[in-house]
């Protein structure tokens, strides 16, 4: 069946209108999976889901992930994660990122198998503010040079949970999680089953180096790298009503935050599957 849609972005991204995710039929799920394969990005505006509702969505996707951090699930489904900057009387953000700047980074990449789908709805948002924008590594691995399609094939990626942040940030549970989680290595380079696409993957927050690489080099292809999937004609940037949910694979993209207004309140709900590696690329062996 074919959904109405519009795009997001001269070259990705696709807007779903006039579907209510409540009452989805079969053939409307496969469409909204069959666009999701060939979008990064999808943008589906003005629903009302509970948590519960968010969470049977989301596992028709794929086996849905529970985050390791206690701190910033939802006290009533521990499959929804809280992005937000509100907090409990005891003082303590209910959830993860507060208000500030969040950078360019990649969801869930400091596991040995991460769970790649990342679906955001908005409850709450300030009017100004808070944008999201996403970095298309697909393109921007296409744009690259064929010398440098050729050097980055193969390489492999360090990555490690929140390398740059642990020793500064002020939630509880990051030094406990950087404990659990060794660090963990990924090719740089992934490749979507059916299109064999190919897409650079690596996470400006959370990769510090290169297999076999000597640090100086690896920092500098990491950081040219990023400087080249982060140009505009790579990046779609989000204005978030309430009422929005936003799918995205993070293994074709990046995305980041702008901050906001730190009294102004704003409440986004998270979940995240594991996308089937048969249909979406992964960083790991099926
Ligand atoms: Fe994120």
């Amino acid at each position: 069946m074919k959904l109405n849609t519009r795009p997001l972005h001269r070259r990705f991204g696709v807007e779903i209108l006039d579907i209510d995710l409540r009452a989805l039929n079969d053939a409307e799920f496969e469409a909204i999976n069959a666009l999701w394969i060939e979008h990064p990005v999808i943008l589906i505006r003005n629903q009302l889901l509970d948590e519960r509702e968010q969470i049977h969505f989301s596992k028709q996707f794929g086996e849905i992930n529970i985050h390791v951090r206690t701190d910033i699930r939802s006290r009533s489904n521990p499959e929804v994660v809280l992005v937000s900057n509100l907090r409990l009387e005891s003082g303590q953000h209910i959830g993860a990122l507060a208000s500030g700047e969040a950078k360019w980074h990649t969801d869930s990449c400091y596991k040995p198998k991460p769970d790649t789908g990342s679906i955001l709805y908005a409850i709450e948002v300030p009017e100004d503010g808070g944008k999201t924008a996403w970095a298309n590594t697909q393109l921007a691995y296409e744009a690259l040079s064929e010398d440098m399609k050729t050097k980055v094939n193969g390489l492999r990626g360090e990555f490690a949970y929140q390398i740059y942040s642990v020793d500064i940030t002020e939630e509880p549970d990051v030094h406990k999680i950087r404990d659990l989680t060794p660090d963990v290595v990924h090719p740089m380079v992934l490749t979507q089953p059916g299109t064999n696409r190919r897409s650079l993957y690596l996470d400006p927050l959370q990769t510090y180096g290169i297999e076999d690489m000597p640090p100086a080099e690896s920092r500098a292809l990491l950081d040219n790298l990023v400087a080249h999937i982060t140009a505009p004609a790579f990046v779609f940037q989000h204005k978030w009503q309430r009422g929005d949910i936003v799918l995205w694979d993070n293994c074709r993209v990046l995305h980041q935050r702008e901050p906001f207004d730190p009294d102004t309140p704003r409440l986004m709900k998270r979940t995240t599957v594991f996308l089937p590696p048969d249909q979406y690329p992964v960083p790991f062996q099926p």
